[in-house]
């Protein structure tokens, strides 16, 4: 499991979420309004749109497109029209930097 270092948790907006690319993999990190740091895939499972422009709530990530919101713990839409779950990503926090490992949850 390796965990790449990604950029501060100050760079993640409060209760909101940051895009990155981490190798070649876009990344949108969100950090909860509860100071929790989440890393899900970044494009939305219902069509190439980025979830990290969209609004974070309720342990959730909004796609600002046509509104599924992803369960920022499992990935899986908790509502239509997407039907697929994004890919999670495990995330540490060490001296207030963001570390995240592509590989996967399961
Ligand atoms: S593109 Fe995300 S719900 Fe449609």
């Amino acid at each position: 499991m390796t965990f790449v270092k990604v950029c501060p948790v100050a760079e993640i907006p409060a209760d909101g979420a940051l895009g990155v690319e981490i190798e070649d993999t876009p990344v949108a990190l969100v950090r909860t309004a509860a100071g929790e740091v989440y890393a899900v895939n970044d494009i939305c499972s219902h069509a190439e749109v980025s979830l990290s422009e969209g609004e974070v709530y309720n342990g959730t990530i909004e796609c600002w497109l046509h509104g599924s919101c992803f369960d920022l713990r499992s990935g899986k839409p908790t509502n239509p029209p997407a039907t697929q779950p994004v890919a999670t990503y495990r995330v540490k926090v060490e001296d207030g930097d963001v570390y995240v490992s592509l590989g996967s949850e399961d």
